[in-house]
């Protein structure tokens, strides 16, 4: 939702249960028949949902996530209240695991990524704890039933969704997201094409060959990719329509597929020109650009926020997917690490991805890890720094990212290989026989409504 520039925050009772109460709560805290510990889970419940509406009331607020059980009629329909009375729509999102591997699966994740557990000594004796917290909230839950109300109920991690009284542009957005949401744990691995002929000569956009030196990392790609990726051969590569994506991955073995919408940020009147052309021919314009870089529309062309809206569906096809590399482009491939980073849209189009380097992002339930192998093959510098003249009124008190060092720097890249001979060896390691289709129909979950929608696959629904 924030990367679609939609105002939103997550208020997370949990949060302020550990604030207000310690982080280690043994289980019976959470028992309903502990009248102490139902009376701070309340009071949890009500500063959260207190800064909730502050938040929408001083701070254009948007979308809330209000992240709590309200496992009970009683609890929701107090939330119901409170928000009608603060003229806030409300949507609840319910998520019901029956599946006992998906739910010992949860608790695992839960006992390791919880702040609840980060001190515990045990794991066994914290998963033990962790389930039987569970069963004190199983004792009392009641499931949605409410005609009435407006929720997505979705039954084995999105195996099933369930739908009531979703209405217009906000709610079905929200519904689109989560209907595409998997929690299984994977890898996204992206990389920009190899160096090109446009990058030697400092020239945006355009469609033009690789460089030697990009041909060279094309030919190495396939063992950087065995070597780093388990399971290389499972990967899907996606590409843009572009020669130089398209070319850089043309040794890897596996399957492939080329997205319109990967295409690089259109520059419109600047494609073509170098950036000290673009700022004789077209000074407003470059000004314009440094200081608003992420909302900037170049003439006949686009801004980073268009290619952000036309990158949405591949983004939520990403979200769905489990072994997928990305061949891309400079702009492209910043949309789509701030998106798993939650980077701003001030940091956004300043964001270093550079060439000869393969990114590995690890989404994980509080955040997103990275490593990064950079290939020993030189490639130009395309980055440029915003100005230090520059300013942007909203970029003073952005929380700072730092992207990964290389964790590799040298990387097993064997020179002498031929190319030929790289790809057989990555091609050894797994079955190809697979074609896109069967892959969409093993993938595709049940669905009882549905708004499923991918430019990958046709789909029959
Ligand atoms: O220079 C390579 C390139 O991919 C160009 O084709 C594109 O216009 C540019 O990078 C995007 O980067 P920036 O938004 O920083 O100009
Ligand atoms: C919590 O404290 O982690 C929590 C989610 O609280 P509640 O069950 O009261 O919503």
């Amino acid at each position: 939702m924030q990367w679609l520039g939609i105002a939103s925050k997550v208020f997370n009772v949990g949060n302020y249960r550990r604030k207000l109460f310690g982080a280690h709560q043994p289980h019976h805290f959470f028992d309903p028949a502990n009248p102490d510990g139902q009376r701070a889970l309340s009071e949890a419940a009500h500063a959260a949902l207190n800064d909730m509406f502050s938040w929408f009331a001083h701070e254009q607020g948007v979308v809330a996530i209000y992240d709590a059980t309200n496992a009970t009629r009683a609890r929701r329909d107090l939330l119901l209240q409170r928000c009608q009375q603060n003229d806030v729509q409300v949507i609840f999102i319910e998520s019901v695991c029956e599946d006992e591997a998906l739910r010992l699966a949860n608790a695992i994740e839960f006992q390791k990524s919880s702040p609840d557990y980060a001190e515990a000594a045990d794991a066994d004796l914290a998963l033990d704890d962790f389930r039987a917290r569970v069963d004190h909230y199983s004792g009392y839950y009641e499931t949605m039933t409410e005609k009435n109300l407006t929720y997505i109920k979705l039954i084995d991690a999105g195996s099933q969704v369930i739908v009531s009284q979703i209405q217009g542009y906000l709610q079905s957005r929200v519904l689109y997201y989560v209907m595409n949401l998997r929690i299984a744990p994977r890898n996204i691995y992206f990389s920009r094409h190899g160096e090109s002929l446009f990058n030697v000569m400092g020239l945006l956009g355009g469609d033009s060959e690789l460089s030697a030196r990009g041909k060279q990392y094309a030919r190495t790609l396939p063992l950087l990719v065995a070597t780093h990726v388990p399971n290389a051969e499972r990967l899907t590569v996606w590409t843009s329509t572009k020669k130089r994506t398209i070319a850089t991955a043309k040794h890897l073995p596996n399957k492939k597929l080329a997205w319109k919408a990967l295409d690089e940020l259109e520059a419109g009147k600047a494609d073509g020109l170098t950036y000290e052309q673009v700022e004789e021919q077209f000074p407003e314009d470059f000004a314009s650009r440094d200081q608003d870089k992420f909302n900037y529309r170049y003439q006949e062309g686009e801004s980073y926020r268009d290619v952000v809206n036309r990158l949405e569906p591949v983004l939520m096809d990403l979200e769905r997917q489990q072994d997928i590399l990305i061949i891309g482009h400079q702009a492209i491939l910043r949309c789509i690490y701030a998106y798993f980073m939650n980077l701003s849209h001030e940091r956004l189009p300043y964001i270093k991805i550079p060439l000869h380097t393969l990114i590995q992002l690890t989404p994980g339930t509080y955040a997103c890890d990275e490593k990064r192998y950079k290939v020993d093959i030189e490639a130009v510098d395309t980055h440029r720094p915003k100005p230090k003249t520059a300013s942007s009124a909203a970029s003073t008190n952005q929380p700072q990212h730092q992207e990964s060092p290389l964790v590799d720097a040298a990387p097993v890249v064997l020179p002498s290989m031929l190319p030929e001979d790289i790809a057989v060896a990555a091609a050894a390691k797994g079955e190809h026989g697979k074609t896109l289709q069967d892959a969409a129909v093993s993938d595709t979950p049940r669905i009882i409504i549905s708004s499923l929608s991918t430019n990958t696959f046709r789909c029959a629904v």
